[in-house]
Parts: C-alpha cells; sequence; structure tokens
C-alpha cells in the first residue's frame, strides 16, 4: 500500500490524539529504519526508548519466534516459566525485590500508586512527585504528572497527588503533611527536556522517606534498562528505590510494564487487589529475557558508556559552535541539547535530511539512540545535527 493511502486510513479511522509526521515506516533494524519510499531514517529516538537495544534485536525476534510457536498467553491464575525468569533477573539486576507487570508505563506507575495507597491505609494517601515530571496518560498518570498542560480539559483530577519543584530539598520538605505516603520522581526527566536529579538530592529524599516511613518511588519507564550507563538510572547514586517502575526498553519492542517492589512491601499487594489480564505474558517475557541477554552478552552497558561519552563530548563541542546551544546535559545515552530558540525547526530539519530525533518542552533536543550505536551513526548523525543547529 502507497504512503498516502495508509494516511488517508489513519485520517478515516484513526483517533487522532497523535502529532503524526508524514513517515510510513514499513521496515527497521538496529539504528535505521525504512519508510514506504525506501528512504533510510538513522534513528536517534528510536520508538520513544522502545526499541532502547535497537529495533528488530536478533535476540528479541528470535525469542519472540520460538515462544510464538509454544504459548503466546498463559492466564494469572497459572504459573509460566518465562514470567519467573524474567522476575528474577529484574530482582538480581536491581534491588532483589517482587515484580508485577503490565503492559506499559502508564500501568506499572498504577501499581505502584495503588501498592503506595495500601502501604499507607487508611490514613496517609498522598503522593509527592516533580515538577516537569512525565509519569504517563491514564488519569492517576496525569494527576501525578507536574506539568498542567496535560492535565488541562480533563478536570477534575484524581485527588492525592500534588508536585514540587525538582531538586528543591526546601519545597519538598514543605509539601509534606501527614498523610504523605510517596515521593516519586524519575532520576533524569525525559519529558521534562532531560534534567537529571542531583545526587544531593537523591539522598535527602532517600533519608527523608526512611524517616518518615514514606516510600521512595523511581519512574525508571525511560531511564530503566541500561540507558544510562547502568542498568537502572538510580544505580549511580548508591541509593535504592521501594518501588522502581519499568516498560519501554524492557521488551525490546513487545509491550510489557514492570512495577518492582522491596520484598517487605510487595506483599500489601495481596491476590484480588491488583492485576492485568495481559500482564506478564509468556511473549513479552521471553522478549525481556532477550533483551537482558543483549544488554549482557553483547556488553550494551559499555558500549553506552563509551559512545554515550563521544556522543556527549561531540554535542560539547557543537555548543562550542553554536551559541544558540544552552546547554547539553543528560547521561549515558539520554542526552538532551536545550536551546535558546524553539526546536521544532532543527527536529524538522533532521526529519528532512533523514535523522530522526526527538525535541521536549519546546527547546531541548532529545538524542536518545539505541545502546548498540557505533561511533560511525554517531558521525553520520552529529552532521546533520550540525547543519541543522547552523540553520535555526
Ligand atoms: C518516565 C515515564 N514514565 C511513564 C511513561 C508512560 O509510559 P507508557 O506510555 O508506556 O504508558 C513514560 C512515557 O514516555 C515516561 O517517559
Amino acid at each position: 500500500m502507497d504512503a498516502q493511502k495508509v494516511m488517508q486510513l489513519y485520517d478515516d479511522y484513526v483517533v487522532g490524539n497523535y502529532l503524526r509526521r508524514n513517515l510510513v515506516i514499513t521496515k527497521a533494524k538496529g539504528s535505521w529504519v525504512w519508510a514506504a519510499d525506501g528512504k533510510k531514517y538513522l534513528d536517534f529516538f528510536p520508538g520513544w526508548a522502545v526499541s532502547g537495544i535497537g529495533h528488530c534485536h536478533n535476540r528479541v525476534v528470535r525469542a519472540v519466534q520460538d515462544q510464538a510457536k509454544k504459548v503466546l498467553h498463559v492466564s494469572n491464575n497459572y504459573y509460566n516459566e518465562l514470567q519467573g525468569r524474567l522476575a528474577e533477573r529484574i530482582a538480581l539486576n536491581s534491588f532483589n525485590g517482587k515484580v508485577f507487570f503490565c503492559n506499559s508505563g502508564a500501568e506499572a506507575n498504577e501499581a505502584a500508586f495503588k501498592l503506595a495507597r495500601a502501604f499507607g491505609n487508611p490514613k496517609r494517601n498522598e503522593i509527592i512527585t516533580m515538577k516537569d515530571s512525565f509519569h504517563g496518560r491514564t488519569l492517576a498518570c496525569t494527576a501525578a504528572t507536574g506539568q498542567e498542560k496535560y492535565q488541562k480539559g480533563f478536570e477534575p483530577m484524581p485527588e492525592g497527588f500534588k508536585s514540587v519543584p525538582f531538586n528543591d530539598k526546601e519545597a519538598l520538605q514543605k509539601a509534606l503533611t501527614d498523610k504523605t505516603i510517596a515521593v516519586m520522581m524519575e532520576v533524569i526527566q525525559g519529558e521534562g527536556g532531560i534534567r537529571v536529579a542531583d545526587s544531593d538530592y537523591l539522598r535527602f529524599v532517600r533519608q527523608l522517606c526512611f524517616d518518615r516511613d514514606m516510600l521512595l518511588i523511581f519512574d525508571e519507564v525511560q531511564t530503566g534498562m541500561g540507558r544510562t550507563g547502568t542498568m537502572f538510572g538510580y544505580q549511580h547514586y548508591g541509593i535504592e528505590p521501594d518501588i522502581m517502575t519499568l516498560a519501554k526498553t524492557l521488551g525490546g519492542g513487545m509491550p510489557i510494564g514492570a512495577m518492582v517492589a522491596q520484598k517487605k512491601i510487595a506483599g500489601m499487594l495481596a491476590p484480588g487487589m491488583h492485576a492485568s489480564t495481559f500482564g506478564g505474558s509468556p511473549i513479552a517475557c521471553a522478549a525481556a529475557l532477550a533483551v537482558f541477554e543483549a544488554i549482557e552478552k553483547d556488553r550494551l552497558l559499555a558500549n553506552v558508556v563509551e559512545m554515550g561519552h563521544y556522543l556527549q563530548d561531540e554535542l560539547v563541542r557543537l555548543k562550542g559552535r553554536y551559541p544558540i546551544i544552552k546547554q547539553v546535559r543528560g547521561m549515558g545515552l539520554m542526552l538532551g541539547v536545550e536551546l535558546i530558540v524553539n526546536g521544532p525547526k532543527a527536529y524538522d530539519y533532521c526529519l528532512a535530511k533523514g535523522l530522526l530525533i526527538n525535541c521536549a518542552q519546546g527547546t531541548t533536543l532529545r538524542i536518545m539512540p539505541a545502546m548498540t550505536v557505533t561511533r560511525n551513526e554517531i558521525d553520520l548523525a552529529m552532521t546533520v545535527l550540525s547543519e541543522a543547529i547552523g540553520k535555526c
């Protein structure tokens, strides 16, 4: 089917809640995607980090194909080896907790809210989040997200959430009440424009939560699974959360989300209190196990660190050339280039020249290539990015 016909089908039958570019993708591999007209694009924002280990990674494709011949779905009233093995893999790579599986980041966060509420019930039910955070699009996640633009038009918001400025100890302390049960944040705000948590702040929040018997929840939906150079973003900081949420890269392209809780609180969700029909299906778990295998066997964390430094150095060099670059920030392969002008012009130029990136908060170019990215691919991207910024 030609691209025009595909776009027409969307116009006629798909709800128009996304801002879509005129690009019909038919094939993808590694850092590259192909359009219906045969044009090849270098993808430095693969599926909003879903294809974090590159599109159609061989290990993931093989695992999904093999599993599809055995069993696609097993109801959560029964057992399947893969869900257990994946939970073990996540636990051993993080803080030895227990895992609830679902299908997306928002659902993982919903599970975290419910666990926190169950923990605080009946006296404490308020969750403090950060300004400019992003936690998903369900109503509760929208309420948790510290950005009014996502809430506007959907009021009234569910109760029990309030947000405070990020990295501001005093604001957090002031916002606490005897109803506060949890503090939730991303260790690097993605939608917020690649804003990194101060280590001093994270240690402070950790201690505050210990002292007041509150839960610390890290939304690692974007930072998790190696993106920042450690398996999970919090591991840079030498502290542990009580709850962590995952999605995106976890499934290597298959839909899966996870809420990971310390063992001592995980039991608060007893049978019947929470569920997800599709959660932890063998096919999604097979894909996620293959993602772990790829990260470990192909030494992807080392590549993230090495290529992350290389890319960051290149971006800093670009900043030296173009005064319209205000700041380069981020960690590993989660990088942001903040401009003093609007970002969409640079984004559009990159798209026209065959480079896919993202723009957050209107002025920050968000660059998150696949964890398999090569030096050569970075060089290609930098050539286009440099031209794009030169045109701004
Ligand atoms: C930090 C963070 N949390 C949660 C979500 C929501 O994930 P999903 O779209 O899978 O529901 C996102 C999505 O971009 C995210 O970046």
